[in-house]
């Protein structure tokens, strides 16, 4: 999810486009640069780091008088964060500018195509090969940039915001959009474009939110719209009524309301070019086959949130590769003297890659030679730099402390990776693997059913905002989001809150339970583990004999909980092992709003950082 910018107008370009950028910084922040049309020529200026490590080069080599510009802050999903992976890119003739948003999934074949007729990369990027092919492509358009851009985004998948410049084309700026956003600012004598509306709100507040597969052409006094084959496309053009603060939270009130509202994008992210013709293919996986078959255990590592992932995690590797697994917090491992050698493969869980806990476990699983697997959201970070290979979440960047896209795109990956692990060993009939891979795909759209009914939730935390402690109870896959739904509210709402496995209960927790105590009860699918279901169903009304108020998640048809449930929290029908992505969204909602009733700070919570990178 990186920042994107581009200015056509009256104005000096890079003082617009920097401003810009630095009103989307929080989107992400591994290098920024910028591309200006001047003088028949491309003025580019990028950095690897912060968006201030451009602006020193500026200061040092600033860029030619232009009204022409594009601008980007990158947040890398392909290629570590260098200089050499900074946008934009350039064509080889120097005459094309490139930025990008997004992953383009048939990036392999498209660069194995350049470099088969010569063509010389310069980067380990996606982004870099669309420079290159619009430069090829523009003879055929008759030298028009939004042509080329046409023909370029029909031979693109995935998903993907571009923005470029030409070098002899001063007062063009084009785009294109499939799946990240665009929106475009239209001002008096001069137009704007940028991924963000936070971006341009200083000079207009008139946007034009493009649409699926469309193109733009920005010049100073137009702007056209078409689809990816040149017929005119329907806008929607808005004015713009958020503040700048509000424009960077895309209109929530805090980062952490938008970054649970960016799930089902975040979920579809991580899985985008993974499934290939229903199978897996996880190119970036620096493991052969041979070595993921020499593997006899696993042991999952992380800390806080990602151990949560990592609990779930669990239960599919069992299930599906027989393979031992074990989940440790990163802050025991080394000190209880694990059984590990090199046929164990320790699995790193880590959102920002900078965690003490978990890098010194993973340095201390090198050590007793056991070979290491990051999944990581941030690239070119720590831990997945330290480990023997990385499968990186694509959730983009996560700014709130407390983590939520993260935590369901963790489960997504391992889930991804498991799945794959039993294709490899062979232990995994085609078939089944395609089952599941078809089930994972249709999760966004579960995740964002949950979204739709958030209200009722938020009137829980209402009716609870005084309670002095909530538990969470649930069982196999369900425990871990109890677990996780307790350190939310722990978290950010400074609530006492505990999650147990409901079979815990009658072994001492159940002492806890008092007349109107908001117990949430998360309970498995009834057509999954029956005697889980029913076992569940029994935990409902334990807690409710004792008085204690039961909120009850539960799958939409399953009718079995009614007469034991104070509140019913309805989620999507799905398989067992599927359910944390939809059951974990409502607790993440209600500690949200728990912390906004409570008046506490949602997105930096006390005595909370959003890296611990100390032990
Ligand atoms: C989760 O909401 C917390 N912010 C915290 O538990 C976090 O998950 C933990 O510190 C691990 O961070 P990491 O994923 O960046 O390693």
């Amino acid at each position: 999810m990186c920042g994107i910018v581009g200015y056509v107008g009256s104005k000096q370009a890079v003082d617009v486009v920097v401003d810009g950028l630095r009103r989307l910084e929080y989107r992400g922040y591994d290098s920024a640069g910028v591309a200006i049309v001047a003088d028949g020529a491309l003025a580019v200026r990028k950095k690897a780091g912060k968006l201030a490590n451009l602006r020193d080069v500026l200061d040092h080599d600033p860029t030619p008088a232009s009204g022409t510009g594009i601008g980007h802050t990158r947040w890398a999903t392909h290629g570590g964060p260098t200089d050499a992976n900074a946008h934009p890119h350039v064509s080889e003739d120097g005459k094309v500018a490139i930025i990008h948003n997004g992953i383009i999934e048939n990036f392999a074949e498209l660069r194995a195509e350049l470099l088969a007729a010569g063509v010389h990369l310069t980067s380990e990027t996606d982004t870099e090969v669309v420079a290159h092919l619009l430069a090829a492509a523009l003879p055929a358009a008759d030298g028009d940039l939004a042509e080329a851009m046409r023909r370029v985004c029909r031979r693109l998948a995935g998903a993907f915001t571009l923005v470029a410049a030409h070098a002899d084309m001063p007062g063009v700026v084009v785009g294109a959009r499939r799946n990240s956003p665009l929106v475009v600012g239209r001002g008096d004598g001069e137009n704007f474009l940028a991924s963000d509306v936070a971006a341009f709100i200083a000079h207009t507040r008139h946007a034009i939110e493009l649409g699926q597969d469309q193109v733009v052409e920005l010049r100073p006094d137009r702007i056209t719209v078409t689809d990816f084959h040149g017929a005119p496309a329907q806008v929607h053009e808005y004015e713009v009524t958020w503040d700048a603060a509000a424009a960077e939270k895309g209109g929530y009130d805090t980062f952490m309301l938008k970054e649970i509202h960016e799930q089902p994008k975040a979920v579809a992210d991580t899985l985008l070019g993974r499934i290939k013709h229903g199978r897996l293919t996880l190119d970036e996986l620096q493991f052969s086959e041979e070595e993921l078959r020499s593997v006899d255990k696993i042991i999952i590592t992380a800390c806080g949130t990602a151990f949560h992932a990592g609990l779930v995690a669990k239960y599919a590797i069992e299930h599906w590769t027989r393979v031992p697994c074990e989940v440790e917090l990163a802050s025991e491992f080394r000190y209880r003297d694990p059984i590990l050698d090199r046929h164990t493969l320790v699995i790193a869980i880590s959102q920002s890659g900078e965690t003490m806990d978990t890098l010194m476990a993973l340095r201390y699983a090198k050590e007793q030679g056991s070979r290491v697997l990051a999944i990581c959201n941030t690239q070119g970070s720590t831990i997945p730099r330290e480990s023997d290979a990385v499968l990186y979440t694509h959730a983009g960047p996560e700014v709130a402390v407390a983590s939520t896209k993260a935590f369901l795109t963790q489960i997504v990956a391992v889930y991804v990776f498991a799945l794959y692990f039993g294709q490899v060993r062979g232990n995994m009939y085609d078939e089944e693997i395609q089952h599941l891979i078809a089930q994972v795909a249709d999760m966004p759209q579960k995740v964002d059913l949950v979204l739709d009914t958030v209200e009722p939730i938020r009137a829980l935390a209402r009716t609870y905002a005084d309670a002095h402690s909530v538990l969470f109870i649930g069982r196999h896959v369900g425990y871990p989001v109890a677990l996780e739904g307790a350190l939310k509210l722990k978290e950010i709402a400074y609530m006492h809150a505990e999650g147990f496995a409901a079979g815990e209960l009658k072994h001492g927790p159940i002492a806890l339970l008092e007349e109107g105590l908001p117990v949430f009860v998360v309970v498995p699918p009834p057509a999954g583990r029956s005697v889980l279901h029913e076992k569940m169903v029994s935990n409902i009304q334990e807690v409710r004999a004792r008085g204690a108020h039961t909120i009850v998640l539960a799958e939409e048809d399953d009718d079995s909980v009614l007469d034991y449930a104070d509140h019913i929290i309805r989620i999507p029908a799905c398989s067992t092992l599927l359910q944390p992505l939809v059951a974990t969204v409502p607790l993440q909602v209600f500690a949200c709003e728990m912390a906004t009733l409570r008046g506490f700070d949602v997105d930096q919570p006390r005595n909370l950082a959003k890296s611990v990178t100390v032990e």
